[in-house]
């Protein structure tokens, strides 16, 4: 790995998935445990410091270009929620997903909403982020972490091409050209400023998602 790497600020490139760290968003100011894929593909979490009968947390996912991203709040792709967004232009789509297959996600239903965080969505020259606050989205029934889980896996998948109906949040994808799944030392991602953040956030999407203007 070249020094110029290291000097490389912000959402830096390095090599494949790397350990989740700490990242604070430029424009939401929010403090997340980001991890990074040499794609430009990013997954980050933010907790609240107390993590009994907490069921939310604020999520950014993102990357560079077109194509999806995506993660599974269980590790796994089969039987796990799924998360899955991609920009259409100055807008992104984000909606929960649900498969007993290894065949493009269908949309899920349940008590977990996404409500975007409106400084912390934005598509610049190089990068599409979508912030939101995930309500509900800690379920007890084994498809996601728990809680009290202090470092579960979690999937991460994207591909850089565009869903063919990129307009559309409960579009097809095509299948992951990376895919695989990292630990999370959630103690990382807990912050004592997290009502505050989770403040910022908008009305809920509805459920099959939507396009967001950042
Ligand atoms: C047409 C769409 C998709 C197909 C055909 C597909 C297929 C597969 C297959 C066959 C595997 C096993 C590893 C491999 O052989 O490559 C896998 C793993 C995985 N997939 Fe998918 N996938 C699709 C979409 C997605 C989406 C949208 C997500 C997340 C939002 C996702 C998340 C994962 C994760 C995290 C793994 C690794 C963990 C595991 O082994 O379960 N996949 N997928
Ligand atoms: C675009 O946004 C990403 C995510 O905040 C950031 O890492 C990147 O430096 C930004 N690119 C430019 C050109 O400002
Ligand atoms: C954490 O939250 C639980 C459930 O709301 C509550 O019973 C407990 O007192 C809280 N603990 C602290 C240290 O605030
Ligand atoms: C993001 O927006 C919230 C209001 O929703 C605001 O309180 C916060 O200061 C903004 N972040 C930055 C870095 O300006």
């Amino acid at each position: 790995m070249k020094l110029a790497t290291f000097l490389t600020s912000g959402l830096a490139a390095f090599t494949a998935a790397q350990t989740p760290a700490p990242y604070t968003d430029p424009k939401s100011g929010i403090t997340f445990s980001i991890l990074q894929h040499s794609s430009g593909y990013f997954f980050g979490l933010a907790l609240p410091t107390n993590a009994t009968g907490s069921t939310d947390f604020i999520a950014t996912i993102g990357g560079k270009g077109t194509g999806w991203s995506g993660v599974s709040l269980g590790g796994a792709m089969l039987g796990k929620l799924l998360i899955v967004a991609w920009p259409n232009g100055q807008s992104v789509l984000g909606s929960f997903r649900k498969t007993a297959t290894h065949a493009s996600p269908a949309i899920a239903t349940g008590p977990f909403t996404q409500s975007p965080i409106a400084n912390g969505t934005y598509v610049n020259s190089t990068h599409w982020t979508y912030t939101f606050l995930c309500s509900k989205c800690i379920q007890p029934d084994k498809t996601t972490f728990l809680p009290t889980d202090t470092s579960p896996s979690l999937g991460y998948a994207l591909n850089a091409a565009a869903p063919p109906q990129k307009t559309n949040p409960a579009s097809s994808v095509a299948k992951h050209t990376s895919q695989g799944q990292v630990v999370f030392d959630l103690s990382k991602a807990r912050s004592g400023r997290f009502e505050e953040w989770a403040g910022y956030a908008g009305v809920p999407v509805a459920k099959v998602g939507r396009g967001f203007e950042g």
